[in-house]
């Protein structure tokens, strides 16, 4: 192994699919989870078995992730830096989505982030803790009520998460990316919307960039792009304006 490991869940596609190049290159080893073998099998024929290893964690199992605490434990990998990034998207009405696909994007997005961080920790030697936000946090989109509850609950965790590690030597970072072109918007629910504008998109590449940044320089929180100006101004002006701004800053 290099000197220092990452371990990024969900990197088989879209931002983080360049955050492993970008780490790779930074001289740090990767341990990255996958559900679809076949995306990571073509992306680690690019790296060493040093630089690149690749585990099955589905975190709809929950035998998975205790193999990967197991996997971790057994060949003595320490994780300096835990980027908690797989997500699901069911994109439909509330009223529309089921119980069974509310779950699964309870645990998905939140419950198995807490519980592979807890796990982690546990192990005593991480050394920055990354969640993945959105601006879902803190404006409700119609057709993505599940989706923002789960951005803004891990939005609070991080910030009590913060409170009770303060005085420890582990900083927890939260990352709201823009809007950048990924399978994201593959989404049915998103497609005409997403071929509108797509030319206003991020590529993966600028944000693994920023995000890497982020990270290194222990910034508490970074959000990338407009969502930065949005948060002011919704901050500053009235509650009435949230539609007015929204309509800005989307379209
Ligand atoms: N793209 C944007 O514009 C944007 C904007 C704001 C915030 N974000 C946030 O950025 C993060 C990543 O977005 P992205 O655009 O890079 O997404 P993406 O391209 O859809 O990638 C999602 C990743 O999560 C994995 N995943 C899904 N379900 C999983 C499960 N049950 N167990 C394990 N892994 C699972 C996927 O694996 P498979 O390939 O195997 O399905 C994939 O690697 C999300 O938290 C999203 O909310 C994105």
């Amino acid at each position: 192994m290099k000197n220092k490991t990452v371990l990024i869940t969900g990197a088989t596609s879209g931002i983080w699919e360049s955050l492993v190049y970008k780490y790779i290159q930074e001289w740090y080893s990767v341990v990255a989870t996958w559900r679809n073998i076949n995306k990571l099998i073509e992306l680690s024929k690019k790296f060493t078995k040093k630089e690149f290893i690749y585990l099955k964690c589905d975190l709809t199992l929950d035998h998975d992730i205790w193999s990967l605490i197991e996997f971790l434990k057994d060949q003595h990998i320490i994780i300096d830096i835990l980027i908690n990034n797989a997500w699901l998207g069911i994109f439909k009405s509330f009223m529309k989505t089921s119980k069974k696909e509310i779950n699964t994007m309870l645990h998905t997005n939140l419950l198995w982030h807490l519980f592979l961080t807890k796990a982690i920790l546990e192990l005593n030697q991480v050394r920055n803790i990354c969640f993945v936000s959105s601006l879902a946090w803190k404006v409700g989109f119609a057709d993505l009520s599940v989706y923002s509850a789960t951005k803004f609950a891990i939005e609070w965790f991080c910030d009590a998460l913060r409170e009770e590690l303060r005085g420890s030597n582990i900083k927890v970072t939260i990352i709201r990316p823009w809007i950048v072109d990924t399978n994201f918007f593959d989404n049915t629910a998103f497609i005409d919307y997403a071929n509108q504008i797509r030319h206003k998109m991020q590529t993966s590449n600028l944000v693994a960039g920023s995000i890497y940044g982020a990270i290194k320089k222990w910034y508490s929180e970074y959000t990338i792009g407009k969502d930065r100006y949005f948060l002011i101004l919704q901050k500053i002006l009235p509650k009435c304006m949230h539609r007015i701004i929204l309509k800005l800053f989307i379209n």
